[in-house]
Order: C-alpha cells, then sequence, then structure tokens
C-alpha cells in the first residue's frame, strides 16, 4: 500500500473535516490539554476522550488504540497513536507512532484517514509534520511484487492537517526520504535469482539517469585491469560476473567528495566454506549495504543537497562451483596487499577492500563503507543497533548523531591493538578471517576493510548485519530488509551540506 498523503492548511482551509475516513491522531501526554484545539466534532470529541480513559498508557510510545463509531451511515475509526511524554516527544517518537499507525489503517483497511496532532498547530513544529508523514510512508511498506494477488492492496488518502511553517518542503521530504528508503527495502527483498550483480548494475545505472548522477559500471575485464583481485576473487564462484558501480552527486562545485561504498553480494552462499542449509536464504539481504548507498545518494539528488557525493556498490555473488575461490588462497588487492583467505564466507571484506581503495583512489575525502558485514554484530549489540568501526572518532560520532535524529541506532566499537594485530598473516600479509579464540568478530571484520583506506583519510566501517533485515516490523520499520543505515546517511548528507 503506497500511501496518499496530502496537507491540508489550517490557516486557510479550516479544518476540514468532511464525513469520510478515518481519525488518526497523534498525541503525547502533554497535547492531551491541547485536543480541544483541534475543534473536532462533538461525537468524536467525546469518543475520543472515552477512548483516552479506557486505554492503559495511551500515550506509550507507538501504542496504537482504537474505537469506531457511526458518523450518519458512515463507520468511522478513530485512531490514536501514543508519542510519549516530556522529553521522549521527539520528532523519531511521532515516526515510531506514525509507522505503528499506518499497519492499523490496512488493517482497518481505510480508504480515507485524516490526521491531526495538537503539536502540528504550532508553526515552529514543522519537523513533526515531516517525521509523521515519512513513519506514516515507512510504515505501510510492503514487498508484494510477487503475489499475484496482494491481500492488502488498499490504497489510504491520507490528508495531514497543519498549521506549520514550510509544510509543503516538509512533505516532500518526508516523500523523497520515504521512496529512497522503500527502494532500499525492494532490493534488498528482490531474491537472489532476480537480483544478481548485473540487475543491480542496471537498476543503480537507472537510477543515475532518472537523477542526473554520473555512473560507471566496472566489468569484469574493467576489474582484472585495475587489479581489484579481491573483488573478483568472491565473483569467481558464480557464473554472475561482479560488478563495481560508482555514481557521483555533484551538488556543491569542486568541494571534496564523500564517498559511501556499500557491500553487494547478491547472494551469500559462504562459497566454499559453505553456510548451514537453516536460514541461508536471508542472505539474499547481503546487499543492503549496497542498496543503502544507492538510496542516500538518490536522497541527496533529489534533496538538492549541497554536498559531493561517491557511492560505490561493490557487487558480487557468493558462490561454490568448479571456479571457486578456496579456503588458504592468497590473493592480491587493488593496493597490492595480500590476503589469505581463510574462509570465503568472509567475502565481504575482500569486495570492500577493494572499493574503499576504488573511492580514495576517486579523491574521495572521506569515506564511510556499509555492509551486512559479520554475524557477531548481532553478539555485540543485538538486532537493533549498527555497529561502527572507525579511526576517526569525530565521524563515527557525527554518524551517530546522524543516526540518532533519522531514527536509527548505532554504537561505536573500540579497536584495540590485539585486535588489530590478529588479522596479520604470516603467509600473505592479511588473513580475512581469525582464529574463533580471538573473539571480536565485527571488529576485525571493519578493521580489515581500514586497512585498505588511506591513512590519511578519515573512514567509518557500519556494520548492519544484525540490522538490515527483520522477522517482524516494528514502528517505521517493515518486515523484511529493513533499509537501516539510508536515513542515517542522507541525514549525515544533510549535516555535510549545512557544514559547507
Ligand atoms: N553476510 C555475512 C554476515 C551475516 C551473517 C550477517 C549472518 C547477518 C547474519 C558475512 O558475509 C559472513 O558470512 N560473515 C561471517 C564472517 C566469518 C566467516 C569470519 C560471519 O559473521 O560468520
Ligand atoms: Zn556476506
Ligand atoms: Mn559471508
Amino acid at each position: 500500500m503506497l500511501n496518499n498523503l496530502s496537507l491540508c492548511n489550517t490557516e486557510k482551509e479550516g479544518a476540514a473535516y468532511g464525513d469520510k475516513g478515518a481519525f488518526l491522531l497523534f498525541l503525547c501526554k502533554e497535547c492531551e490539554a491541547a485536543l480541544p484545539k483541534l475543534a473536532l466534532p462533538e461525537e468524536v470529541s467525546k469518543a475520543t476522550t472515552a477512548l483516552l480513559a479506557a486505554t492503559a498508557d495511551p500515550f506509550e510510545i507507538g501504542k496504537v488504540s482504537v474505537c469506531s463509531l457511526l458518523c450518519g451511515s458512515n463507520l468511522r475509526h478513530i485512531i490514536i497513536a501514543g508519542c510519549g511524554s516530556g522529553r521522549e516527544c521527539k520528532p523519531t517518537a511521532f515516526k515510531q507512532a506514525a509507522g505503528e499507525a499506518a499497519r492499523v489503517l490496512k488493517t482497518k483497511k481505510c480508504e480515507e484517514a485524516i490526521v491531526l496532532a495538537p503539536i502540528l498547530l504550532n508553526p515552529k513544529r514543522t519537523p513533526y509534520l515531516e517525521a509523521i508523514a515519512e513513519g506514516l510512508y515507512l510504515g505501510a511498506y510492503d514487498f508484494t511484487i510477487y503475489k499475484r494477488k496482494a491481500e492488502n492492496a488498499v490504497t489510504c488518502k491520507i490528508k495531514i492537517v497543519s498549521a506549520c511553517e514550510g509544510a509543503e518542503l516538509a512533505l516532500k521530504r518526508a516523500l523523497v526520504k520515504g521512496q529512497a528508503v522503500s527502494m532500499v527495502r525492494d532490493l534488498v527483498n528482490e531474491p537472489g535469482n532476480k537480483l544478481g550483480p548485473e540487475e543491480l548494475a542496471d537498476f543503480a545505472r537507472q537510477v543515475a539517469g532518472e537523477n542526473s548522477l554520473s555512473c560507471e559500471i566496472l566489468d569484469r575485464k574493467a576489474l582484472k585491469e585495475l587489479g581489484c583481485g579481491a573483488l573478483l576473487a568472491v565473483g569467481q564462484g558464480s557464473v554472475r560476473e561482479p560488478r563495481l558501480i560508482a555514481l557521483r552527486y555533484n551538488g556543491a562545485g569542486d568541494a571534496p567528495y564523500t564517498a559511501f561504498v556499500g557491500k553487494g553480494i547478491t547472494f551469500d552462499s559462504g562459497g566454499l566454506s559453505l553456510k548451514p542449509a537453516a536460514n541461508m536464504g536471508e542472505m539474499k539481504d547481503d546487499m543492503s549495504g549496497a542498496a543503502a548507498v544507492l538510496g542516500a545518494i538518490k536522497a541527496a539528488a533529489e534533496l538538492h543537497l549541497a554536498v559531493n557525493l561517491l557511492a560505490v556498490l561493490s557487487c558480487a555473488e557468493n558462490m561454490p562451483g568448479g571456479g571457486a575461490q578456496r579456503p588458504g588462497d592468497i590473493v592480491t588487492a587493488a593496493d597490492g596487499q595480500t590476503i589469505e583467505v581463510v574462509n570465503t564466507d568472509a567475502e565481504g571484506r575482500l569486495v570492500l577492500a577493494d572499493a574503499v581503495w576504488y573511492a580514495a583512489k576517486q579523491g574521495a575525502a572521506r569515506i564511510v563503507d556499509i555492509a551486512t558485514l559479520t554475524g557477531a554484530v548481532i553478539t555485540a549489540l543485538g538486532k537493533e543497533t549498527g555497529g561502527i568501526i572507525a579511526f576517526d572518532d569525530g565521524l563515527a560520532a557525527s554518524i551517530k548523531e546522524a543516526g540518532r535524529l533519522a531514527g536509527e541506532l548505532w554504537w561505536q566499537l573500540p579497536t584495540p591493538p590485539d585486535l588489530r594485530e590478529a588479522i596479520k598473516g604470516e603467509e600473505a600479509d592479511l588473513l580475512n578471517s581469525t582464529g574463533s579464540t580471538v573473539g571480536g568478530g565485527c571488529i576485525t571484520g571493519g578493521l580489515f576493510i581500514g586497512s585498505f583506506v588511506p591513512e590519511e583519510l578519515p573512514w567509518a566501517h557500519l556494520d548492519i548485519g544484525g540490522t538490515a533485515s527483520r522477522e517482524k516490523a516494528a514502528g517505521f520499520v517493515s518486515k523484511g530488509g529493513t533499509g537501516f543505515g539510508t536515513l542515517t546517511l542522507i541525514k549525515l548528507a544533510e549535516t555535510l551540506a549545512s557544514e559547507k
């Protein structure tokens, strides 16, 4: 269901409630007193008060309470979405609540809804409008393109009542971000048979075309000429050849470029170090990093951000096969360093080694890579927090802050000397995997990639191994591919644009 969102300006149009559709109210505890300002029709107002009284903790963030009312001959739902109390009532709380509410609109098969929130009567609260619109859009997402008959094929027309300054622009921004994240989720949810490196390259080329981005796609031959031995090694077990995709967005003249580099393993079987059968299918999401950088550069272009971005998607399919790389192989990366492939399932760091080198060679002034790199990040941080490994604490801090504003959690892990030591090889310069006694798999994975970034460049690595997919929808995050990281990268790009 794609929400059809529009605005209703209270000053110009009054609160034109009409006689159809659901009433969707966003309330935090402190807003309750301001409810009369919404001038709801009397019967709706009464029902709202009764619903609030009958619900335990109605203001809890993301809690949705519903009652129904017969208005004339129309059955109308009253839906209250809790947005917290006191300091909790940040835009991200409203975004979370909006995501939950969107799924209720869907299950109730609402075709029309009017969104009301006392906070939106304050002209200065535009970020809340943006958050609500974004949450509604993202919460409603589902992946149904392969269902011949979609079950929830209802489109809900949503009108948001607001007196916020710059409401039109805020709605546009929310749509741009919502569409970017939906695109990322679609890509992540595409199965491996439909989306290989070449298909991903074709798709990226199309996105570039639509947004006037420059686009360069390196195939096997071009990668060979460049010496990208690590990326090629990962791809050599598959009949589908690897691709390195580079898109540029020029929004800030000759200012330096920031590179977003994404892991694009369109399917990760583990290679000859084969993964167990259970849940192997989830590894279709192993290109989530690549999808996120594509979503971020697309949104940056659509928002006309004053920033220069380079997106690099390093794509391969990791398969066992007659030509596959073997454990014990020694490969040479583009920067000349040799790597002993201890485990072919530690392939993400191999494709990223060449990709961060490529970004640096293209003149990037700082590099952020993002990857479903390890299962170990789940052990360290769980499934809702992304891991940051960085040599530049300032860059790590700005990513963490960007995530906080965007509603995505990140935590920086340390880079202790013993783990820096652990990735050094005996027969080759580096090992792509350490023994299991070393521990800190999320950190060693990140450190490995960092070994390919020139020392003078600020660099951070984002591990989305735990957050790229989820089993159950919650807040504005859908089931399946989440698009995690996309909103953080967009926010980071906005921060960079404002620092100029
Ligand atoms: N794509 C996986 C990481 C992953 C696994 C993410 C499970 C989410 C859930 C990655 O390529 C991988 O297989 N990593 C190995 C590294 C190990 C062999 C050093 C891992 O985490 O087990
Ligand atoms: Zn992988
Ligand atoms: Mn793997």
